[in-house]
């Protein structure tokens, strides 16, 4: 089998693995940035760049290192090209051109999203196609379809905010921490989903897309009151620091549920549609436990396998990098040094 080196750099975590083939995780290394970019309450681009320079170099060493292996021992160089943000792209890119370069090995660039749905068959079994694909992180809400690991069609998409980040959204309202998921999931422990009516969007048309802007609106306002003025100008009645410690679960478990439901009904569509084997999550978000209770009930109902990755390989990570690139390694489709980072790029590409 094939030694893959992974890089993986797209937006806050710097990493990089090996893999033995598409599922064999030989070494997995994530340093995670949570802590520069806390005290703005998201990912400031710039700085997230600069700290993959620092990284990058560091985490391949010590994955190298974990798997036992040498450079020269690789048969290719994996890295996430695309989509993602530029800056952070650029430096994962520039570092796999660099090492293919030198030790004169295919260089294999890869789709993150297409890694994320990869990510469930890593120390696993491989997955049984077709499958439906759902991938929800902080930058990403999509549900595909795939009929094997490098091929997929976008079924639908969130129209507006990605769901991990109306969960951040969410936590800034309730005036918890940042990331949010975490702290929002928390919180709704101790409350009730019911207790406030939050608007599930269901949109109309052909994509099974989704939206979160309006949930995040609805749960502002339910929080701290009907605004007067608009906008940066609004002021509101109440903070959250106003309500008691139950009011502000309830709003939280109310908020988790609404999102979540959301997600479970584009996907219940999607498996009507499509006669899918598998159910595959992938990204942050799918480590909710509310949300994996429901996927579960999900593919119970359509009598289809689900298959969610462990809470190491939902996150960011350069293992599912350096496993899908196994595939693309076997399948021929290596990319030259002229291969570009992409902000954007289609899943279908
Ligand atoms: O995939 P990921 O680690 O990073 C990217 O966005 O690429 O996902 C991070 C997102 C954040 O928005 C975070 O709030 C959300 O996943 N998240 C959660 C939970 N844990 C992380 N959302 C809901 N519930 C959670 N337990
Ligand atoms: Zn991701």
């Amino acid at each position: 089998m094939a030694l893959i080196l992974g890089i993986e750099s797209s937006c806050d975590e710097s990493a990089a693995a090996v893999t033995e083939g598409p599922h064999e995780v030989l070494a997995s290394i994530v340093a995670t940035q949570d802590e520069l970019h806390q005290p703005y309450a998201g990912v400031v681009p710039e700085i997230a760049s600069r700290a993959h320079l620092q990284r990058v170099p560091m985490v391949v060493d010590q994955a190298l290192q974990q798997a036992g292996c040498t450079l020269q021992d690789l048969d290719a160089i994996a890295v996430g090209h695309a989509p993602g943000l530029i800056g952070s792209l650029l430096v994962g890119v520039s570092a796999a051109k660099t090492l293919a370069w030198s030790i004169d090995r295919p260089l294999l660039g890869v789709h993150h999203l297409l890694a994320h749905v990869h990510a469930p068959a890593l120390n696993d079994v491989p997955i049984e196609f077709p499958a439906i694909g759902l991938l929800a992180s902080g930058g990403h809400t999509a549900i595909l379809s795939q009929t094997d690991p490098l091929h997929a069609n976008r079924l639908g998409r969130t129209i507006d905010d990605a769901v991990g980040e109306a969960f951040d959204k969410a936590a800034i309202t309730l005036g918890l921490g940042w990331p949010g998921g975490p702290a929002v999931e928390k919180l709704a422990a101790d409350g009730d989903p019911s207790a406030v009516k939050l608007p599930i969007a269901s949109l109309d048309g052909p994509d099974l897309n989704c939206s979160f802007s309006g949930l995040k609106t609805a749960l502002l306002y339910a929080t701290r009151g009907q605004p007067e003025g608009r906008g940066r100008h609004a002021t509101f009645p109440r903070t959250a620091e106003d309500l008691t410690h139950q009011a502000r679960a309830d709003l939280a478990a109310s908020f988790q549920h609404a999102a979540i439901e959301a997600l479970i009904r584009a996907l219940d569509q999607a498996c009507v549609r499509v006669n899918a084997r598998s159910l595959v999550g992938g990204g942050g978000v799918l480590a909710n436990t509310l949300l994996r209770q429901r996927l579960e009930e999900l593919a119970d109902r359509h009598d289809v396998t689900l298959r969610l990755p462990p809470q190491r390989f939902c996150i960011d990570n350069a293992a599912m990098i350096a496993g899908l690139g196994a595939h693309m390694l076997a399948a021929g489709r290596t990319s030259g040094l002229d291969l570009q980072a992409l902000a954007r790029m289609p899943v279908e590409a």
